[in-house]
């Protein structure tokens, strides 16, 4: 990675920051897109190098092609994402928008405007969830457009295979995330004990990097019970309806 240029959103927080450190450990030459600067200036690196942009809004996003015009990249770490662990109706027209338009639909548009400035074999790493692969009672939205996300990706291999495209599914982390998502804290305290660190996930990232993996499914046991599942999904639904309704905020 040493001398390499990636492209990271969502490295002012949580996973997105983890991965940051790693990739300056690494050697490598870092751009990360931030609606709020500020949050990183406590980095001093010559490696990194912070633009402003709200990934909310596509002119900032097609803004970015006069700054990357005489910058190859490497590779997209697409870490940013936001999500509301609230019912359906609960939901504001807003924060669906937000949600799908951040965790899927401006991954795209962002892919496109610096598709012109990838190297030949660049990196796409998304940040999913396994929450695309079940149902997602109080978080519907969230699971929904990470079930985009994921699917978007699948195909960007296939439709690209000059690509590496490195999908994470990734269970609960302890970030920021639930601060958000649930500001009452429920979910993120009844779940703390098995929440990923960050720092390790992001470690695991850099080596599937590396390595040219196409997945990473943490934890592996959630990984192996959503397999189960996807069985006969309406019959565990039925059945165990708790495990399916855990993010009512209470
Ligand atoms: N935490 C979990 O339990 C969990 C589980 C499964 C998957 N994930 C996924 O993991 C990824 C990383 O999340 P995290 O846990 O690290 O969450 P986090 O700590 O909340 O970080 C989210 C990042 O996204 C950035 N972001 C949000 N809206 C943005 C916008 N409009 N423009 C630019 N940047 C924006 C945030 O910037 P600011 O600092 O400005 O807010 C922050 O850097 C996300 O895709 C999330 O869906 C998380």
């Amino acid at each position: 990675m040493i001398g390499k240029h990636y492209v990271l959103t969502g490295g002012t927080s949580g996973l997105g920051y983890a991965i940051l450190k790693q990739l300056i450990g690494k050697g490598a030459h870092v751009t990360v897109l931030a609606r709020n600067p500020n949050k990183l200036r406590q980095i001093s690196s010559n490696q990194v190098t912070v633009i402003k942009c709200d990934l909310q809004l596509k002119q900032n996003i097609v803004d970015l092609k006069t700054h990357f015009s005489n910058h190859k990249i490497d590779g997209i770490i697409y870490s940013s994402g936001v999500g509301y662990f609230k019912s359906i109706e609960e939901h504001s027209e807003e924060e669906m928008i937000e949600t799908y338009t951040l965790n899927a639909i401006h991954f795209n548009l962002l892919l496109s405007t610096l598709r012109p400035c990838l190297s030949q074999h660049p990196t796409i790493v998304g940040i999913g969830s396994q929450s695309a692969f079940l149902t997602q009672a109080h978080a519907a939205h969230y699971g929904a457009s990470k079930s985009a996300f994921n699917q978007i990706l699948n195909a960007l291999r296939i439709e690209h295979q000059d690509y590496h495209v490195l999908t994470v599914n990734t269970g609960p982390i302890a970030t920021p995330f639930h601060e958000k998502a649930d500001p009452t804290l429920n979910y993120a305290k009844k779940y703390q004990h098995m929440m990923l660190d960050a720092d390790d996930l992001a470690i695991k990232i850099i080596q599937a990097m590396i390595h040219h993996k196409k997945e990473i499914n943490e934890p592996k046991w959630m990984h192996i019970m959503l397999k189960v599942y996807n069985i006969a999904p309406r019959f565990f639904e039925n059945n165990f309806t708790f495990l399916f309704n855990n993010k009512k905020r209470e």
